[in-house]
């Protein structure tokens, strides 16, 4: 055999290794540890969960992530799993991406392959009533719901919430598009039959627990020399509309307000909600304002603010759930 032949078969022979070991890597994952372990990893971690890059730079920028030395990540269909801790409290946390589809696949992966306690979500929204929140405000919504879900009707129907006859300009007449009504979503449970559900509220005692650990938070007011005009406030108790469109359309916000007492507007508490109340675990959302519907988008300075108060609110709340133990057999 020449001496370039046995170069290729002795390069062949290390990348199978490589790659026997990568696979050995990957089944030894923390997540069978902890499935298996008597004791071993006695403690139960929270969920961290974000959409956007812009959520993940606030959370690398406030230096209080600290990622496992032994095992800081997992990837799973393609999203990557971060094992660490935020300010010593033992966290899991993910990226998504967006929209409805992306975020419940991730969440629903992370319940299923790790040992969590429960899911928090801080991400970005648009107010949409700007006596309540504005840009750099935190929302913490009691409940939300999927609001894009459409049984789009005939022209002339009688039925239908959104007439788009209401909307036309300069003044309400007729419309081709008709109109909407708006749809229950199905959600399944594993101790009950599925059921046609709308407002998701959120877990009762951590909603509670965050109006607690949030009576007193520091929010911040300005990013590299962008400042918000005031104090950025905690909101407690709204109600959340989540579509796969962002809504930056005053009026259809005006039309969600007004409808469906909603405040904000994003593309992913609810599936947040859906996800975690059909797996009966606890969650809780801490939504960051990044604009008002229908006005000039927010700069980016101000929309990474909403996104830092939105994580630090989310901390704060993580720092003060004791970390439950897993009972040891
Ligand atoms: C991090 O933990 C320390 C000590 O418990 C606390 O004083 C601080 O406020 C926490 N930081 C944030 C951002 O919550």
């Amino acid at each position: 055999m020449s001496s370039i032949n046995l170069a290729v078969l002795l390069v062949l022979g290390l990348l199978l290794v490589t790659a026997q070991q990568s696979m050995q890597m990957s089944l030894r994952n923390p997540t069978a540890e902890i499935e298996t372990s008597n004791c071993k990893i006695a403690f139960l971690r929270l969920g961290l969960v974000f959409t956007s890059d812009n959520n993940e730079k606030a959370l690398l920028d406030s230096g209080l992530y600290e990622a496992d030395s032994e095992n800081p990540s997992v990837d799973i269909a393609g999203r990557r799993f971060h094992i660490g801790t935020l300010n010593n409290s033992l966290i899991i946390y993910v990226k998504t991406g967006s929209h409805s589809v992306n975020v419940a696949t991730a969440v629903q992966i992370l319940l299923l392959r790790f040992r969590t306690s429960g899911i928090i979500f801080f991400g970005s929204s648009g107010s949409l009533d700007e006596k309540i929140l504005v840009p750099g405000d935190v929302a913490v919504p009691k409940a939300v719901a999927f609001t894009g879900v459409w049984d789009w009707k005939k022209f002339r129907s009688e039925e239908g919430k959104l007439v788009f006859g209401d909307f036309n300009y300069p003044e309400n007449g007729e419309n081709l598009l008709g109109t909407v009504e708006y749809q229950k979503i199905n959600m399944f449970s594993p101790h009950e039959a599925a059921k046609e559900v709308f407002w998701l509220p959120i877990t009762t005692s951590w909603y509670n627990a965050a109006t607690e650990a949030l009576k007193v938070c520091q929010s911040q007011k300005c990013y590299s020399g962008k400042c918000l005009p005031g104090k950025p406030k905690v909101v407690f108790g709204s109600k959340g509309s989540t579509s796969d469109f962002y809504v930056r359309n005053k009026a259809y916000g005006d039309f969600l307000n007004d409808n469906f007492g909603a405040t904000t507007a994003d593309t992913a508490s609810a599936s947040v909600a859906l996800t975690s109340l059909s797996n009966e675990k606890l969650f809780v959302v801490f939504q960051g304002v990044s604009n008002v519907a229908g006005e000039t988008n927010s700069e980016s300075g101000i929309s990474y603010l909403a996104s830092y108060n939105a994580f630090l609110a989310a901390t704060k709340f993580i720092n003060s759930i004791p970390t439950p133990r897993l009972a040891c057999e």
